[in-house]
């Protein structure tokens, strides 16, 4: 069943703008938004003053002053006086918030063309600041100081997943699958022009700790690490058509599910509510995981994505290592994941990521990835997470 069937309307993407990620000394988090604002109603053939609201996604918890951003997009245009504009937390699962948020905004037919961004602006604070804001997405961490910062939280899953599960192929460690991981999304974001990092480390450096990778928290090294980013998104959510660069792309289903924020009521090495979200997105969209050609997912550390292998049903719990292992997720594999790079290697402006991975799952679909595009993409995926599984949404996306 399509969202037309169910909600009596499609759900199109019809423009969507990008900027670079990456440490942007020369931008602000206003010249962020504008600029994707700008290209995004561009794109979608619209002009300023046909949207109806405006959904932005951030986080922010502290590493910028400002506090009350969602006017910001207005500075692109007097004709977007008087729209009513939201800002979006979920933490880094803000951007997608702001999505889900706009496409029930036109859902509920209160909305024709909603503008949805996602953007943060990290690197201007330090590394103190930004390791507390990030640790305010911590039930127990919240207020306490820390050496190992988030890294340290998810350094705990991966000990947990270790000692459950650990890796059922003679002489591999879980260390030396997630460098695999890590090579992976290294590798693939050498094709994305919007990627923070174009290095390709390689399997021996990421699986290996040493000056230039020296351990963040054990297991986890700075390879396992997605880097401290800024960055933008915007894509433009209508119900028909609006005359865009490039042909639309449909929304087929989506899913959020949130799970209980302390940790004592959490399996760590389930991400229960990850897998919720991934099973409400597919029953919406009357699909499973074999009906998807690839997947944008959320690797803010490389234990992240070996777990999402199994929520999303691509393998049994504690057998997610055979995804990396028998090369399914390679882009020549039969479920690329993070051809983008992903967070790893793409860069991970919190409050940018849902939106990031909505609008390079829209270029697969329209044959617009440029390096990055996949043979035949006609439907996709992409999934964003706040906090150690918290705040999850999944997004299937098919090509018109
Ligand atoms: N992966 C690979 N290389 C990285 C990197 C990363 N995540 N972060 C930095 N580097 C590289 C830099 O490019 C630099 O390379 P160079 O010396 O060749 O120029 C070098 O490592 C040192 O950079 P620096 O910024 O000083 O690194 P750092 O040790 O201060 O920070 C991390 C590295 C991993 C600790 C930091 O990126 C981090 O905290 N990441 C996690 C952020 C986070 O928690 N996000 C929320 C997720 S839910």
């Amino acid at each position: 069943m399509s969202l037309k069937d169910q909600f009596g309307k499609d759900i199109l993407l019809t423009g969507w703008g990008h900027s670079k990620f990456g440490k942007l000394t020369d931008d602000t988090l206003e010249s962020l938004i504008v600029q994707v604002t700008g290209e995004a109603i561009n794109n979608s053939g619209l002009d300023p003053k046909d949207i109806d609201e405006i959904y932005l996604g951030q986080f922010n918890s502290g590493m910028q002053p400002l506090g009350f951003t969602s006017s910001l997009a207005l500075q692109l245009s007097a004709d977007l006086a008087n729209v009513p504009a939201t800002r979006t937390e979920n933490a880094c699962a803000s951007g997608s918030a702001a999505f889900q948020q706009g496409v029930k905004a036109v859902l509920a037919g209160t909305a024709r063309n909603v503008l949805v961004i996602g953007a943060e602006k990290m690197t201007d604070a330090g590394a103190d600041v930004v390791g507390a804001a990030l640790l305010g997405a911590s039930y127990e961490m919240a207020g306490k100081a820390s050496s190992t910062g988030f890294t340290g939280l998810f350094a705990e899953v991966a000990k947990h997943y270790d000692k459950r599960y650990g890796v059922k192929i003679a002489g591999e460690s879980l260390g030396d699958v997630l460098g695999s991981i890590a090579a992976k999304n290294h590798h693939n974001g050498m094709d994305n022009p919007y990627a923070q990092m174009h290095r390709d480390f390689g399997v021996e450096f990421c699986r290996t700790i040493s000056d230039k990778n020296p351990m963040v928290a054990e297991p986890l090294r700075r390879t396992d690490c997605s880097p401290v980013s800024d960055g933008a998104a915007a894509v433009v959510l209508s119900t028909s058509a609006t005359g865009g660069t490039t042909a639309p792309v449909r929304l087929a289903g989506f899913g959020h599910a949130n799970d209980f924020f302390p940790a004592e009521k959490r399996d760590p090495t389930e991400f229960a509510a990850t897998r919720a979200s991934w099973e409400r997105a597919f029953a919406m969209a009357g699909v499973g995981i074999e009906g998807l050609d690839f997947a944008e997912v959320h690797d803010c550390f490389t234990i992240a994505e070996l777990i999402m292998y199994e929520a999303m049903g691509l393998a049994p719990r504690g057998e997610g290592s055979r995804a990396v292992q028998e090369g399914w997720v390679y882009k020549d594999g039969k479920l690329p994941i993070n051809v983008s790079g992903g967070l790893k290697a793409k860069g991970h402006p919190v409050g940018a990521t849902g939106v990031s991975q909505h609008v390079i799952a829209a270029m697969q679909l329209t044959g617009t990835a440029g390096d990055m595009q996949l043979p035949n993409a006609r439907r996709g995926a992409v999934q964003n997470m706040g906090g150690v599984g918290i705040a999850n949404y999944v997004s299937v996306l098919e090509a018109v």
